[in-house]
C-alpha cells in the first residue's frame, strides 16, 4: 500500500489529538498536530504585547519568525526559532490568541507550507480543523471527530481537573469558552472547521475513548481496502 495519509479534524475538546495518538501508535505512522503550530503564533503575538483585534499587528509579527516541529523521542516538540514552547501553549489564554491568531489568512497561509511538506512525506495521521478541506484534500481516510458541546466541555474540565488544578472554573465557564471558540473556528471566512464531503464523522459523545479507536479503525479499514 501507498504511504498512508490520514486526516482527523473536527471541534475543540472532541478527543482528536488523543485519537490521533492512538491511532498512529497502532499503524505506525507520525502524528501531527496542527494546532500547536497556531498556538505557536499565538502565543509569539501575546508575547509581543499585541491587542486580539489587531489583524495587521499580527500579521506583520510573522515576519521573521521561525515556528518549527521537531521530533523528540517521538513525541512531536514545538518550537518558536531554538525555543522549545511546547510546555507554554495549552493555557486558557493561549487558545484563545490561538483561535483569533488561526482566523487569519496570512497566519494560514504562513503554517501552511510546514503542513503540507508533513503530509508530503506520508505515513502521516495530522489533526486539525482544516487538513482534510485544505492541508490534504485527497488524504486516504479523513475522520470529523466530534461531541455534544456540553460533553466536550465536561471533558476539558475532568482533564483540568486531573491535572490537579484547584482553581477549575465551573461547567458553564468552559461551555461558554468553547462556545466561542466553535462560533469563531467554525465561521470563519478562511478555512472555516468543517467536515470534508467526503469525511466519515464518528460522534463520540456516548462512547468511551476504547470504542472511539475501535470505529476510527473501522473507518481506515474500510477506506484502505484494497489499496
Ligand atoms: O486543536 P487546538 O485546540 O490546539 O487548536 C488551536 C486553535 O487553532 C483552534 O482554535 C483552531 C485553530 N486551528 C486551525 O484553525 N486549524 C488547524 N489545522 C488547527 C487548529
Amino acid at each position: 500500500m501507498k504511504k498512508l495519509r490520514i486526516a482527523v479534524d473536527g471541534p475543540s475538546g472532541a478527543g482528536k489529538s488523543e485519537l490521533a495518538k492512538a491511532l498512529a501508535r497502532e499503524l505506525g505512522c507520525i502524528y501531527v498536530d496542527t494546532g500547536a503550530l497556531y498556538r505557536a503564533v499565538g502565543l509569539n503575538a501575546a508575547r509581543l504585547g499585541l491587542s486580539k483585534d489587531d489583524g495587521a499587528g499580527i500579521a506583520a509579527s510573522l515576519e521573521g519568525l521561525r515556528v518549527s516541529i521537531k521530533r523528540q523521542e517521538g513525541e512531536q516538540r514545538i518550537f518558536i526559532g531554538d525555543e522549545d514552547v511546547s510546555g507554554l501553549i495549552r493555557t486558557p489564554d493561549i487558545s484563545a490568541w490561538a483561535s483569533v491568531v488561526s482566523a487569519l489568512p496570512q497566519v494560514r497561509a504562513f503554517l501552511g507550507g510546514l503542513q503540507r511538506d508533513a503530509a508530503a512525506r506520508g505515513n502521516v495521521i495530522m489533526d486539525g480543523r482544516d487538513i482534510g478541506t485544505v492541508i490534504m484534500p485527497d488524504a486516504d481516510v479523513k475522520i470529523f471527530l466530534t461531541a455534544r458541546a456540553e460533553v466536550r466541555a465536561e471533558r476539558r474540565r475532568k482533564q483540568d481537573m486531573d491535572k490537579g488544578r484547584t482553581d477549575v472554573p465551573p461547567l458553564e465557564e468552559y461551555l461558554r469558552e468553547m462556545q466561542e471558540r466553535d462560533s469563531r473556528d467554525s465561521r470563519r471566512e478562511h478555512a472555516p472547521a468543517v467536515a470534508a464531503a467526503d469525511a466519515a464523522v464518528l460522534d463520540n459523545s456516548d462512547i468511551d475513548f476504547e470504542h472511539t479507536v475501535e470505529k476510527a479503525l473501522g473507518i481506515i479499514r474500510e477506506r484502505t481496502a484494497g489499496k
